[in-house]
């Protein structure tokens, strides 16, 4: 595959989305562990990992442009659901997850377990989700590209 200008951003966000999923699961087994210390260090790196991951998302969508479907026809509306139910998740994980952290800070650790078993599985599929909309639009159908949003507002 080619890493040009609107590959390599993809590569590093969902690389990021992997990284944080897999710091949330070495986390939750640190958690059950019962090393509390080990848990609270695991689990701010996987919010500094999802944090990067969509500081490179946004501003690859805001400066560069997203990426349209270059698969076969037929398939373009399953792709859509599959996207869409991706961006969804994210967003409720992205919800979710901050929840987690403030009920972790401020010690009610019994609503905490609740929300962070929920936002630790929500995310686990926003990852999975995540790499196959990577695989489908960069490895398998590389597609067109759309305008930077910058651009659109400019008329440039
Ligand atoms: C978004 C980040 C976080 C996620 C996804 C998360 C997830 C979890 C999960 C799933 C559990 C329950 C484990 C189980 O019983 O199966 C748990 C427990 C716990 N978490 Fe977190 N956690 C996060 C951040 C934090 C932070 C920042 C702190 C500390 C400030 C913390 C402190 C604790 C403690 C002390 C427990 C044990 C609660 C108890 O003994 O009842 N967590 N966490």
């Amino acid at each position: 595959m080619n890493l040009d200008v609107f590959t390599v951003f993809p590569t590093i966000s969902t690389s990021f989305i992997v990284i944080s999923a897999v710091l949330v699961a070495i986390g939750w087994w640190q958690i059950i562990k019962g090393k509390r210390n080990a848990h609270k260090k695991t689990m701010i790196a996987a919010a500094v990992a999802a944090l990067i991951f969509f500081i490179v998302y946004m501003s690859r969508t805001v400066f560069i442009g997203n990426t349209s479907w270059g698969g076969p026809d037929d398939l373009k509306v399953y792709y859509q659901v599959f996207l869409i139910f991706h961006i969804v998740l994210a967003t409720v994980a992205a919800v979710f997850g901050i929840t987690t952290l403030v009920l972790g800070f401020k010690e009610k650790y019994a609503k905490h377990r609740k929300w962070g078993r929920v936002t630790a599985v929500i995310w686990f599929i926003t990852a999975i989700t995540g790499v196959a909309v990577y695989v489908l639009l960069y490895l398998l159908y590389p597609g067109g590209h759309t305008k930077p949003v910058w651009e659109v507002i400019l008329g440039a």
